[in-house]
C-alpha cells in the first residue's frame, strides 16, 4: 500500500470541511414511480435475506437448463461459488428461447457504421447467426475451455463471437480494438488463446483504420498459442494472408449450418476474462463465471435503467473491449429482451451531432454513457443536442468516473429534457455489473451522487482500520459480502487476487475508490484513493477540485494533479480545457483560482493552472493523470502508448510553450 492509499481515508474527511455541499435533489414524476420496473420494497426483500433474494432473480430472470438448488457458497473466501450445481447456457439465455417465446421478430441490435451504413438483426436472426459462428467456431477446433482472443471493431459479429464462444462454453478475452500489437500479444500469450477473431480493420473518422496488421504482428513471434485467426471483411482494405492460418468469417462462419443446440454449461464454468490495469504490474486477467454474472447483469440492468423490453430502444455507448460492453452490450440487454443500438464511430463524425442524430432516428428511450462524453458535449455546446427530436429519451444512465454536479445538471437538462431520471452507476471490471446507483422510480437523485448500494449489495465506506465511518466522513469504498457477478479470480494468479482485493481489509473486498456518505447516507465516489492529494497536511480529493473548475462557466474539461512541491509536499496542479464559448479573459488563471477558493475552500486553490487544448485519455476515457504529473513535475512525460490519440502530449507541451 502506497503512502497515499494509506493517508486517503484523512485526506477525504480533510476534504468534506471545505466541501461546498450539494443539497440539488430530483424525485422521480409520480407517472415514472407509479410504473416502475422495481421499487422500494426490493431493498427490503434483499437485506432480509441476501442469497435468497438472488436466487430468486436467477429463477426469474434466467432458464436454468438443470436448475440450482444451491445459491452461494463462501465457506473459502475469498473464493465464492453461486448457484453451483445449476447449469445453464449463456447463449441460450441470449437468443433461443426469446425466439421459443414468439419473439423471434423483434429487433435485437440495430446496427449504425461509422461511414452510415446500417443492419439489423431479429432475435431470429441473431440466433442464426450465433449458431453458424458456434458451429465454425467448433468445426476450426475450438472445444470447451479453451480460450479466444477477440480483437474486433464495434460491430455486430463482436457480440455475435462473444456469444457463439458462450454458447460452446470457449472462454472469450477481449482486447479493445485500440490497444496495440504488444498489448494484443500479452494477453494472447496470458491466457494461451487458440484462436482469434479479427476485421481487417474499421473506420475513424471516415477514413479506414487497420486490426489485422497488428494480429499478425502479435503472432510474427514463434512459439505462441494461436491455431487459427477468423477475420471479418469490415473496412476492404488489403491484408496480408497466412495459409493455413487466417480465415476469412465469411468462408468459414457464413457457410455453417444454422442448426447447433445449446447445452448447459456449469454455473461456475469460465464465461470471459477481461484485461485491466492495476496501478503496478502486468495487466489482470479479470475472471468472470457464467451464473452469478448472469444473474446480477440482468438483474440491474432491468432495474436501474427501468427496462420495458417490449417498448424500449436501449443504448449503451461503450465499445465491447471494456466490461461495459460485455456486461450491458452482450449480455444483459439480450438476455433481457431487449432492442438496443450499437454504433461503430465516434461521437464527432461525421459532424458533432451523430449521437443525437442516432437518438431522434431510433427513438432511443435509455442512453447509458460516460461523463468524458458528456463534458465533451458541453463544450461543443447546446445549440448541437437542440436540433435533434430527443424526447423519447426517459433514463439517463452515467457510468466510468465520478460525474460532475455540473455535468449531471447539463446532461439532466439539455439530453434529459429536465425530466428523465439520472442514474450515476459504479462498478469494476471486477464487480461484472452494477454495484451502486439509484432505482430512477425510487431514488431522489443527487447531482454527482451513485448514491445507493443495489438491493442485495452490501457496500460500506470504511476508515483506515475497516471501522465504518458515521454519515457525514469519507473513507474508503468496501464490499462486505459477497455478490453474484464478483470476479472469481485474476486468470492464473490466485495469490494476486487475494493480495490485491481481499488483503487491505479482513473479509472485506477492497475497491480502490474512495468514497464519502453524505448526511443521509448515501455515497459519494471521490476517485481512485491513489488520486488524492496531500498539500501542507491538508488531504484534496483531485475530483472536488475538477468538479469545482468545471462548475465555471469558461471550463469545459479540468484534471488536477498532485505534483510534489518543496514546501506544501504536494501542489495542486490543474490543467483546464476552456469553453469554445468562453469570453476572452485575459486573467483566466486568476478567475479560476479564485472559483476553486471559493467552491471549496482557499486550501484547495490551484498553485498553477495551465490551459490546454485537450486532456490525455485512455481509450476507456478516463484522463492519464500520471503523464499530467510528469508534466507539473517538469520531467519528460513518460510512456503514453495507452492513450487514445497519442499526438495528445505533443498538442500539450506545444501550446505550453507557446
Ligand atoms: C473504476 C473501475 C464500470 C465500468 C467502466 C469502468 C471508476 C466507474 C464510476 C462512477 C465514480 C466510477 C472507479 C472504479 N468508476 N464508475 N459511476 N462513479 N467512479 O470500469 O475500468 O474497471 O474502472 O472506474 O474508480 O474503481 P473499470
Amino acid at each position: 500500500m502506497s503512502k497515499d492509499t494509506t493517508t486517503a481515508a484523512q485526506s477525504v474527511g480533510d476534504a468534506l470541511e471545505n466541501l461546498s455541499t450539494e443539497s440539488r435533489k430530483f424525485a422521480p414524476s409520480a407517472e415514472f414511480a407509479a410504473n416502475a420496473v422495481v421499487t422500494a420494497s426490493a431493498y427490503a426483500e434483499a437485506a432480509a435475506d441476501r442469497p435468497a433474494f438472488w436466487g430468486k432473480q436467477a429463477s426469474e430472470l434466467l432458464t436454468w437448463s438443470k436448475p440450482f438448488t444451491k445459491t452461494l457458497d463462501w465457506t473459502n473466501p475469498p473464493f465464492a461459488t453461486w448457484f453451483e450445481d445449476g447449469e445453464i447456457n449463456a447463449a441460450y439465455n441470449a437468443l433461443d428461447r426469446h425466439v421459443e417465446a414468439g419473439n423471434g421478430d423483434r429487433v435485437a441490435i440495430y446496427f449504425e457504421g461509422e461511414p452510415g451504413d446500417t443492419r439489423s438483426y431479429t432475435y431470429a436472426q441473431l440466433t442464426e447467426e450465433v449458431k453458424k459462428a458456434a458451429n465454425a467456431f467448433e468445426a476450426l477446433g475450438l472445444a470447451k475451455g479453451d480460450r479466444v482472443a477477440v480483437y474486433l471493431p464495434m460491430i455486430p459479429e463482436a457480440v455475435i463471437t462473444l456469444l457463439a464462444c458462450a454458447r460452446i462454453g470457449a472462454i472469450h478475452s477481449v482486447v479493445f480494438g485500440g490497444f496495440s500489437a504488444e498489448a494484443l500479444r500479452s494477453r494472447i500469450d496470458d491466457a494461451q488463446a487458440k484462436l482469434v477473431v479479427t476485421a481487417d480493420g474499421t473506420f475513424r473518422r471516415g477514413k479506414p483504420s487497420s486490426l489485422k496488421p497488428a494480429v499478425d504482428e502479435a503472432l510474427s513471434v514463434p512459439g505462441h498459442s494461436v491455431e487459427n485467426v477468423v477475420v471479418v471483411k469490415r473496412n476492404g482494405e488489403d491484408v496480408n494472408w497466412v495459409q493455413g492460418r487466417d480465415n476469412w468469417w465469411d468462408d468459414t462462419v457464413g457457410t455453417a449450418s444454422t442448426e447447433h443446440t445449446a447445452v448447459g454449461h456449469a454455473a461456475e464454468h469460465p464465461l470471459f476474462i477481461l484485461y485491466t490495469s492495476g496501478t503496478t504490474g502486468k495487466p489482470k486477467g479479470i475472471l468472470h463465471t457464467t451464473g452469478g454474472y448472469l444473474t446480477q447483469g440482468a438483474y440491474t440492468h432491468k432495474a436501474v435503467f427501468d427496462l420495458k423490453p417490449e417498448t424500449d430502444v436501449y443504448w449503451c455507448t461503450a465499445d465491447v473491449g471494456w466490461v461495459t460492453g460485455h456486461s450491458y452490450v452482450t449480455y444483459a440487454p439480450l438476455i433481457n429482451g431487449a432492442t438496443q443500438i450499437i454504433y461503430e464511430g465516434t461521437p464527432d463524425s461525421p459532424h458533432q451531432g451523430r449521437f443525437w442524430e442516432i437518438v431522434e432516428k431510433y427513438k432511443v428511450s435509455i442512453l447509458y454513457t460516460a461523463p468524458t462524453a458528456i463534458r465533451t458535449f458541453m463544450k461543443w455546446g447546446e445549440d448541437i443536442p437542440a436540433k435533434y427530436d430527443l424526447s423519447s429519451i426517459r433514463v439517463l444512465g452515467s457510468v466510468g468516473e465520478p460525474i460532475n454536479p455540473e455535468a449531471w445538471m447539463w446532461y439532466r437538462r439539455v439530453i434529459g429534457s429536465n425530466k428523465a431520471p439520472i442514474v450515476d452507476t459504479w462498478w469494476q471490471t471486477e464487480t461484472g455489473a452494477i454495484m451502486i446507483a439509484p432505482l430512477p422510480g425510487v431514488t431522489e437523485t443527487k447531482p454527482g451522487s451513485a448514491q445507493s448500494p443495489m438491493p442485495g449489495i452490501a457496500v460500506d465506506v470504511v476508515d483506515e482500520l475497516g471501522v465504518p465511518v458515521p454519515d457525514g466522513h469519507g473513507g474508503y469504498l468496501v464490499i462486505r459480502e459477497p455478490w453474484p457477478s464478483m470476479l472469481r479470480g485474476i486468470w492464473g494468479d490466485n495469490e494476486r487476487y487475494k493480495d490485491t482485493y481481499w488483503s487491505r481489509f479482513d473479509g472485506m473486498y477492497f475497491a480502490g475508490d474512495g468514497a464519502k456518505k453524505d448526511e443521509d447516507g448515501d455515497v459519494w465516489l471521490l476517485g481512485r484513493v491513489d488520486d488524492v492529494m496531500n498539500v501542507s497536511g491538508h488531504r484534496l480529493s483531485t475530483t472536488e477540485i475538477e468538479s469545482a473548475l468545471v462548475s465555471h462557466p469558461s471550463v469545459a474539461e479540468a484534471a488536477v494533479v498532485g505534483a510534489a512541491d518543496e514546501t506544501t509536499g504536494q501542489a495542486v496542479v490543474a490543467f483546464v480545457i476552456l469553453r469554445d464559448s468562453a469570453v476572452e479573459d485575459a486573467d483566466i488563471v486568476t478567475t479560476l483560482r479564485n472559483h476553486v477558493g471559493h467552491e471549496i475552500g482557499p486550501i484547495a486553490k490551484p498553485k498553477t493552472i495551465l490551459v490546454v487544448p485537450e486532456l490525455p485519455k485512455t481509450r476507456s476515457g478516463k484522463i492519464m493523470r500520471r503523464l499530467l504529473k510528469d508534466i507539473a513535475e517538469g520531467r519528460e512525460a513518460g510512456d503514453s502508448s495507452t492513450l487514445a490519440d497519442n499526438t495528445v502530449m505533443n498538442q500539450i507541451a506545444a501550446s505550453l510553450k507557446a
